[in-house]
């Protein structure tokens, strides 16, 4: 029986045909997912990433309660405009602990993935309290309640307690500290500052809205706003790759 008779089995009988292809595709899969199982990590190691201070957090909660990210992306992607306008191309790393990711989809606003350190904290109380303040023909809407929704540093605890279970590398000592930490980083007169600042490299302590007391949801989230890729020092990265 040659090679060609053999296969008339196949040709001729649909449901030996349907188990063969479904044979060939799973070896097909096996091939190309087992190895995926054996790697540590898809995310290279990048110095500088560190999960959220506490207040930062409650400002990425605003931010996503508000749907900040129905008009806003956190992704530069590496083509050469939006590396231009935006900086060095988002690397994995700097969202490995977002839960969920910001990437988005949508740009009715810019990419916000490089904002940090680009405005002052005033131009963001502004902004956020009424968007064509700055920008006459702006369809951002205006979040004013923001300044005065007081955030809770009683509960922020939990929400870093959840993190970790899905990854987050929050310590002990940092999800004890949550509520101080939380009021030291919005008050530089705060005596905890300095330990806030061991447990949080290159974390910004300021008074981000301007205003006394229990911080606000716009510190929280002006915080947040100012962190955003901040972290990793691109020089470096910029060198490697001739740009700039
Ligand atoms: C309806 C769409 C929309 C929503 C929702 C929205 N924005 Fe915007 N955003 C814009 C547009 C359009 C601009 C550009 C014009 C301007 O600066 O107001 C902008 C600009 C910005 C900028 C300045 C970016 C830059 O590089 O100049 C920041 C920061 C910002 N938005 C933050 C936010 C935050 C935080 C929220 C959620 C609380 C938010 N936006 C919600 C549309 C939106």
């Amino acid at each position: 029986m040659s090679f060609w008779t053999r296969h008339q089995v196949f040709e001729k009988n649909s449901i030996i045909l349907v188990v063969g292809i479904l044979l060939v595709i799973a070896i097909g899969g096996l091939v190309e997912i087992t190895p995926l199982f054996y790697l540590k990590s898809t995310i290279e190691k990048v110095d500088g990433v560190r999960p959220y201070t506490p207040l930062e957090l409650a400002g990425r909660n605003v931010y996503v309660r508000e749907g900040c990210y129905l008009c806003h992306s956190q992704m530069v992607r590496p083509l050469r405009d939006e590396v231009e306008r935006y900086g060095h191309f988002s690397l994995a790393a700097e969202s490995m602990f977002d839960h969920p990711f910001q990437w988005g989809s949508k740009r009715t606003g810019p990419d916000l993935a490089r904002v940090g350190a680009k405005y002052s904290d005033d131009w963001h109380v502004t902004h956020l309290t009424n968007p064509r303040a700055i920008v006459p023909q702006s369809v951002m809407p205006g979040y004013p309640f923001l300044s005065r929704n007081e955030v809770d540093p009683d509960t922020i605890a939990d929400h870093m307690r959840t993190l970790r279970t899905v990854g987050v590398p929050y310590t002990d000592d940092q999800i004890a500290s949550a509520g101080a930490d939380m009021r030291a980083q919005a008050d530089p007169e705060n005596a905890g500052t300095d330990a806030f600042n061991k447990r949080y490299a290159k974390a910004v302590v300021r008074n981000f809205d301007g205003k006394v007391g229990t911080p606000t949801e716009m510190d929280a989230l002006i915080a947040y706003l100012q962190m955003l890729g901040t972290l990793v020092d691109f020089k470096i990265y910029n060198e490697k790759a001739n740009l700039r």
